[in-house]
């Protein structure tokens, strides 16, 4: 399964809630963290691999590989964090980007079961993150208008020139 880059229209859809957590569901979770371990990423949302629904999965070091489902984020602290961030969607391309640095976050897991997590740090900017792909954003947009548009210059030439 590939993961949809930067360009592709749909990464800046609205994914869909979902109606009910069943077996196609579960198998979708599961194939996307087979995803983050294969293309060695921290999180992946729906949208990214054409699934436009509300989900997203994130595994980082030190911590248990979390599915989110309809997740809703309740919290943000005041205090915010500049951090490095880089995509999945678009590969070769890093940049600072400051978020809260803790959160409470409200969802389902692949089970179907509700929970609330508290997050800080490197966790609550992936939740972050991956949030911001179920509503078609991007970390580039977060990212001051003249160096982004560097990045993606950036981006687009590496882009062409490996096709
Ligand atoms: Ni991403």
């Amino acid at each position: 399964m590939q993961i949809i880059t930067l360009g592709d229209e749909v990464l800046r859809k609205k994914a869909q809630k979902i109606d009910k957590i069943d077996d196609d569901v579960k198998a979708t979770a599961i194939k996307m963290l087979e995803i983050l371990k294969r293309d060695k990423g921290v999180g992946v949302a729906g949208p990214q691999i054409g699934f436009m629904k509300r989900i997203f999965v994130v595994s980082i070091e030190g911590d248990s590989e979390r599915v989110f489902i309809n997740p809703s984020i309740l919290e943000t602290s005041m205090e915010t964090v500049k951090y490095e961030e880089g995509c999945l969607s678009i590969p070769g391309i890093y940049a600072n980007v400051i978020r809260a640095q803790a959160i409470k976050i409200q969802a389902w897991n692949e089970k179907g079961r509700p929970f609330t997590l508290q997050a800080d740090g490197l966790l609550a900017r992936v939740i972050l993150h991956e949030y911001d792909h179920l509503e078609g954003v991007l970390f580039l947009d977060h990212v001051p208008e003249k160096k982004r548009d560097k990045l993606i210059e950036k981006y687009e030439k590496t882009h062409k020139a490996a096709v």
